[in-house]
C-alpha cells in the first residue's frame, strides 16, 4: 500500500466517522433561541390557563369576601358597571349620571322636595329604588338614561352591597 493509499483510507474512515456524528447530532437537535422562546410561550400559556381556571372556580366564595370592607363594596360598584356613568372620585365631573359623592344629601333633598315622584321615605329606600326603578324619579338636570334592568341582572346581595356602598357618600 502506498502512502497515498493509506492517506486515502484514513480520510475515508474519518469522513464516515464525521458523517455518523452528524447523524447523531441531527437526532439530538440543540434548541435554537426561537425554539426556546416558543417553548417559554407554551409554558406561559399553560400557566395562564391554569390561572383562569382557578379564577373561574372562585365566584362561589366571592360574595362573602365582598361584604367584608368598603374596598370590596367599591369593587361591586365597579363590577356592576355603575362606574361607566357614575364617578366615585370626589370633585370628579359627573358622567352620564351624577357623581356618587353627595348622593346621600341629594336623596334627602329629593325625598323632601315637592317634585319627588318616588315612594322612598329613607335614604336607603331611595338608593334601592334608584337601582331597581330608576324611572320613578329622574334626578333634576339629568336624562333618564340609567338602565332599568338591574333588578333582573343583580342579585339581592349585590343590590344590598351597592346600597351600603352609596350610603357612605354623605
Ligand atoms: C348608562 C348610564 C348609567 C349606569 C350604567 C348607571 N346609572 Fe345610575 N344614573 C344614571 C343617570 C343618567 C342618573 C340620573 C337620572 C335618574 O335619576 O335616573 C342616575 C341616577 C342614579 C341614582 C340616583 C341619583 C343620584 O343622585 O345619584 C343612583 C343612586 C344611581 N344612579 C345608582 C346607580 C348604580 C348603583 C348603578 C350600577 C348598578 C348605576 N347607577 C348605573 C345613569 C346610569
Amino acid at each position: 500500500m502506498t502512502v497515498f493509499q493509506k492517506f486515502l483510507l484514513v480520510s475515508i474512515a474519518a469522513l464516515l466517522f464525521l458523517a455518523a456524528c452528524d447523524a447523531e447530532l441531527d437526532e439530538l437537535p440543540t434548541p435554537t433561541p426561537v425554539d426556546a422562546a416558543l417553548q417559554r410561550l407554551d409554558q406561559e400559556e399553560a400557566e395562564d390557563e391554569s390561572v383562569e381556571e382557578s379564577e373561574a372556580e372562585e365566584p362561589a366564595d366571592e360574595p362573602e369576601a365582598e361584604a367584608a370592607g368598603s374596598d370590596d363594596l367599591e369593587a361591586v360598584f365597579a363590577a356592576s358597571g355603575c362606574v361607566a356613568c357614575h364617578a366615585v372620585v370626589e370633585d370628579a365631573p359627573p358622567g352620564v349620571g351624577p357623581n356618587v359623592h353627595g348622593v346621600v344629601g341629594r336623596a334627602e333633598e329629593a325625598i323632601a322636595s315637592a317634585d319627588y315622584t318616588g315612594e322612598a321615605e329613607t335614604v336607603e329606600e331611595y338608593l334601592r329604588e334608584s337601582i331597581l326603578n330608576p324611572r320613578i324619579f329622574i334626578e333634576p338636570d339629568y336624562d333618564p338614561l340609567m338602565p332599568t334592568t338591574y333588578g333582573d341582572t343583580l342579585t339581592d346581595e349585590q343590590i344590598d352591597q351597592l346600597v351600603t356602598y352609596m350610603q357612605g357618600f354623605e
